[in-house]
């Protein structure tokens, strides 16, 4: 009801806007890496496996993606992430030292329960999840669980779930890390130090809004969309991606900008708009080469830039500046204009935002 939607438009929009509070939730008061974050037991578990295998569906596969980078990063450990409906159908190579991370907004979907089954069935015991909602199938199956603090989520787009499972997902990192003697003390406290900041750096992006709306605007005549990203931010870009698609209805591709040489750059014409995440990293240099071949094709740019990534707009490049650069927790930061980005758009082409035709907030079949 109207009530419940207060000064927004739509559930999705109110979720966009809610996330300082989730992620800020999820992170509780937490004061200390530990594995027991996860459930009693989590530190034999952590120690007794060497590898990692992700499955989800979704936008929580693209969670699991990101995680990915994380984990193998700073932890040291091997990950495999797998869309749980191809997961459960492939003939794999078990490991019994896994541990099988399912993620999962409603900790219902048929996909990714039925992938952890077969995970199981195979002798993979170390099970844990990343999951929103306490009394789900999901977390009763699951050993161990860590419970994202989202709330309901009413949008058929997922946002602020996303997130959370981000913030859940860099902690697990962090969990892993120490147990493998890879988190010292101080690491430990400026990791914390930032995940604590991390509410008000997404307030700050939130606060880009009205840039974002200009740019929806222009948007909403197109009819194909291309998202680049590198690194950590290549499946931000495909959350990037999912999210027009899902409500805009607009065809939208997300790749990691060095592969676009290799077929999309065909595709570019002055008629796409392209979408490029260009945080200040390691990548940036590789990543404004990649942009300016999309420029010598006629194609526009449309960049998410920090301060020191010093790209400045031009004729065919709209440059939004993020507030602040934020390290390995820079694709949490880099949703959220996305999410903003396909809401508007998608407002703007007047579609049911919180309803987009023939999708569902939870996949119970298969
Ligand atoms: C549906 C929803 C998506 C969600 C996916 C996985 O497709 O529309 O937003 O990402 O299911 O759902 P889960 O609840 O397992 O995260």
């Amino acid at each position: 009801g109207e009530a419940e939607l207060g000064p927004y438009r739509h559930f999705m929009q109110k979720e966009i806007f809610e996330q300082p509070r989730a992620v800020g939730d999820t992170l509780q008061d937490i004061d200390a890496i530990m594995p027991e974050l996860f459930g009693d037991g989590a530190h034999a578990v952590f120690r007794a496996i060497d590898r990692v295998l992700i499955l989800a569906c979704g936008t929580s596969y693209y969670a699991g993606l990101t995680a990915r980078y994380w984990i193998e990063s700073l932890a040291g450990i091997p990950v495999d992430v797998e869309i749980a409906s191809e997961y459960r159908y492939r003939t794999s190579v078990p490991d019994p030292r896994t541990l099988v991370v399912t993620i999962s907004q409603s900790g219902e979907t048929a996909d990714t329960l039925a992938a952890l089954k077969h995970a199981r069935s195979l002798g993979m015991e170390h099970t844990l999840t990343i999951c929103n909602v306490a009394t789900s199938a999901m977390v009763r199956e699951c050993k161990l669980a860590f419970i994202t603090r989202a709330g309901v989520e009413i949008g058929v787009a997922s946002t602020k779930a996303f997130t959370t499972q981000l913030t859940a997902l860099y902690l697990l990192t962090l969990a892993l890390a120490q147990t493998r003697g890879r988190l010292d003390a101080a690491a430990e406290e400026q990791a914390i130090k930032s995940l604590r900041h991390l509410p008000a750096a997404v307030s700050a992006v939130l606060a880009l809004e009205p840039q974002i709306i200009a740019w929806a605007e222009r948007f909403a005549s197109k009819e194909n969309a291309l998202f680049l990203g590198r690194g950590m931010h290549y499946p931000i870009a495909l959350e990037g991606a999912l999210k027009l698609k899902e409500i805009s209805y607009i065809h939208a591709e997300a790749y990691p900008a060095g592969e676009l040489k290799h077929g999309p750059l065909a595709l570019v014409t002055d008629a796409m708009p392209v979408i490029t995440i260009a945080p200040h990293d390691e990548l940036l240099e590789k990543l404004k080469s990649n942009m300016q071949e999309v420029r010598a094709r006629g194609g526009e740019l449309y960049v998410f830039a920090d301060a020191d990534s010093q790209i400045a707009s031009a004729e065919g490049m709209h440059v939004i500046r993020m507030p602040e650069h934020y390290g390995r927790l820079s694709p949490i930061l880099h949703t959220v204009p996305l999410q903003l980005l396909a809401y508007h758009t998608a407002c703007a082409r007047g579609t049911d935002v919180d309803k987009p035709r023939n999708l569902a907030k939870s996949v119970t079949v298969e």
